[in-house]
């Protein structure tokens, strides 16, 4: 056992496929270089966790985070540990509700962090059933690409009975992400679509089937490095999910910016409802322009990355705030 250790994990952008992968459809998510860190401290009495939302005993979380106490208690189970002795931060770069995977770069850090403080090794299949168990609180019944995506360190290609398989793409993109500054809901968009589907189920899953068409050529954009391609697909399913109604004017507007100022194309990004837009850009330098416009038009946040082909993390990054 350490005195200290400290958990990481990092963001996930889904690039296209989000809504259509709860119906066991395929999707695509990335990596974003955005992390969140959970410092394993040892401490005497009952464990404590610190956060920018929480700070006191882990059995006094609010409601809606019950599902990390589940995940921490069976960590230290599986450490063959008494639940009992450490303090838990969490500090954080990721913004929460955006559809940024905030929820699960936590459990994810956390189990990580448990396991490294404990000095026991974690395969990834064991990760993830940990993170499932605090994201089942979370979203009531996800797809399971969040989790997917935050404990994997490359783009993938996820659906729920398939599992996931790596994309590596010869070539770098040019990856915009803007925030609306508003709280997307994941839990409502996703009963909303499920509510649309009873009620008109031919044209839903018409949409549903558009939509899996898009991923499939997307896949095929990144491993051929088509980034104008992949453009054009990532603005299509953004109409797609305006028809699904997960759309909100916030996103719509972030998403018109970015094509006016050159993107190859954008879309929400996640659940929708609010969060996040993403964008393509076809370098470095546009996807900095980009990003200053989307500052100009409304976006709380912006942040800007290329992306490395070999192992998909950052070679440039930078990011605009107000
Ligand atoms: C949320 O990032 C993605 C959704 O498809 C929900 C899910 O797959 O669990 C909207």
């Amino acid at each position: 056992m350490r005195q200290e250790a400290i958990g990481e994990a990092h963001s996930k952008l889904i690039l296209v496929g989000e809504h259509i992968v709860v119906y066991n459809k395929p999707a695509i998510a990335i990596p974003c270089p955005l992390t969140l860190r959970a410092r394993i401290k040892e401490r005497n009495g009952e464990i404590t966790i610190s956060s920018q939302f929480y700070t006191g005993s882990i059995y006094d979380m609010p409601d809606r985070a019950k599902g990390i106490l589940e995940c921490v208690k069976r960590s230290f189970e599986l450490c063959n540990k008494p639940m009992e002795g450490v303090q838990i931060e969490i500090q954080s770069d990721i913004p929460v509700g955006r559809g940024l995977g905030s929820s699960a770069a936590s459990a994810t850090a956390i189990v990580r962090g448990i396991y490294k403080y404990f000095n026991k090794d974690i395969t990834t299949e064991e990760l993830f059933s940990l993170v499932e168990l605090a994201e089942s609180y979370a979203h009531g019944r996800p797809s399971g690409i969040d989790m997917m995506a935050v404990v994997r360190e490359e783009p993938i290609m996820y659906q729920r009975t398939e599992g996931a398989s790596s994309l590596i793409a010869p070539k770098p993109f040019h990856v915009v992400v803007a925030d609306t500054g508003t709280i997307g809901d994941t839990k409502k968009a996703v009963s909303h679509v499920k509510k649309m589907r009873s009620q008109r189920p031919w044209e839903i899953d018409h949409t549903m089937a558009q939509i899996e068409e898009i991923v499939i050529k997307a896949k095929e954009s990144i491993l051929t490095g088509d980034s104008e391609l992949l453009g054009s697909l990532l603005t299509r399913n953004h109409e797609k999910l305006r028809e699904l109604g997960v759309s909100v004017s916030s996103l719509d507007r972030l998403v018109e910016v970015a094509i006016r100022l050159g993107a190859l194309g954008a879309k929400l990004t996640g659940g929708g409802m609010g969060g996040c837009i993403i964008a393509l850009a076809k370098d470095i330098e546009s996807a900095k322009t980009i990003s200053t416009g989307l500052m100009e038009n409304g976006a709380t946040k912006v942040w800007y990355f290329s992306t490395n082909s070999k192992n998909w993390f950052t070679v440039h990054s930078g990011i605009c705030v107000d």
